[in-house]
C-alpha cells in the first residue's frame, strides 16, 4: 500500500509571493510542492526555471520540489535543476528518445526521477523497464500548458493500468484534480495528488488538502484488501 502525498501546483499561486505561497501550503499539510517548469517549446507557455527554484530553495531549505518539466529537451536541465535544489525531476516521455539514460542522469545528481505522459500517450508507452527504473509515474489528466482546465476522465484507465503493473510505485495525477474528481483517480490507485486551483483558490486550503489525502488513503486501504 502506498501513502497519499499532496503536491500543490504553484501554477495557481501568486508568483509574486512564491516562497510565502509555498510556506502557506506546507503549513496547510503539503509534503511536496509541484513546480511547473514550462519552456515555451514543449508547451506554449513560459513559467519559471532554475533561478527561481534556487531562490525558493534558499528560503525554504527543506522544501521537496517536485519539478514537472514541461520542456522540449529534458536532458538539458538536469544539472541546473539539481543545483537549484530540485528533489524530483519529472520529464515528459514524449520529449525524449532515451528515457533510460535520462533517468540515470537524474539519479546521478541525487534526484528522484519521474516520467510523465500527456493525455494522448498510452500508459503502455511506459515500458516495464522505464517504469521500474523511475521513482514516480505521472499521468496528465489535462493537456500540459496551463492550470484550471477540465479534468479528462478518459485518462483515468491509464492510472489503473500502471497501478496493476507497479503496485508500490508513486503514481501522480495532474490536471483538474479536486474534491469533485478525486474519487475516480483514487479508486484507480494513484497516490500523489497534484492540485492547483482546487487548493490555492480555496478559502481553506488545509481542509481541501486533508479531504484529498483522506480520500486517497481510504481508497488505498480498500485496494490493499
Ligand atoms: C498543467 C500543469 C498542472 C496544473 C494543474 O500544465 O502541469 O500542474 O497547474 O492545475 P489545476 O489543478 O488547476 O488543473
Ligand atoms: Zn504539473
Amino acid at each position: 500500500m502506498v501513502k497519499a502525498i499532496i503536491s500543490p501546483s504553484v501554477l495557481a499561486s501568486d508568483f509574486g509571493n512564491l516562497s510565502a505561497e509555498c510556506r502557506r501550503m506546507i503549513k496547510g499539510g503539503a509534503e511536496w510542492l509541484h513546480m511547473d517548469v514550462m519552456d515555451g517549446h514543449f508547451v506554449p507557455n513560459i513559467t519559471m526555471g532554475a533561478p527561481i527554484l534556487t531562490c525558493v530553495h534558499k528560503g525554504i531549505p527543506d522544501i521537496f520540489m517536485d519539478c514537472h518539466m514541461m520542456v522540449a529537451q529534458p536532458e538539458k536541465w538536469v544539472n541546473d535543476i539539481a543545483d537549484a535544489g530540485g528533489a524530483l525531476y519529472c520529464f515528459h516521455l514524449e520529449a525524449t528518445s532515451d528515457p533510460i539514460s535520462l533517468i540515470k542522469a537524474i539519479h546521478d545528481r541525487n534526484m528522484k526521477a519521474g516520467v510523465a505522459i500527456s493525455p494522448d500517450t498510452p500508459s503502455t508507452a511506459i515500458t516495464d523497464e522505464v517504469g521500474e527504473k523511475a521513482d514516480m509515474l505521472l499521468v496528465m489528466t489535462v493537456y500540459p500548458g496551463r492550470g484550471g482546465q477540465k479534468f479528462l476522465d478518459r485518462c483515468v484507465p491509464k492510472v489503473a493500468e500502471l497501478r496493476t503493473r507497479f503496485p508500490q510505485k508513486d503514481i501522480e495525477v495532474d490536471g483538474g484534480v479536486g474534491p469533485k474528481t478525486i474519487d475516480v483517480c483514487a479508486d484507480a490507485g494513484f497516490n500523489v495528488i497534484v492540485a492547483g486551483t482546487a487548493i490555492f483558490n480555496a478559502p481553506n486550503p488545509e481542509e481541501v488538502i486533508q479531504f484529498l489525502k483522506d480520500t486517497v488513503n481510504t481508497a488505498q486501504a480498500k485496494l490493499a484488501k
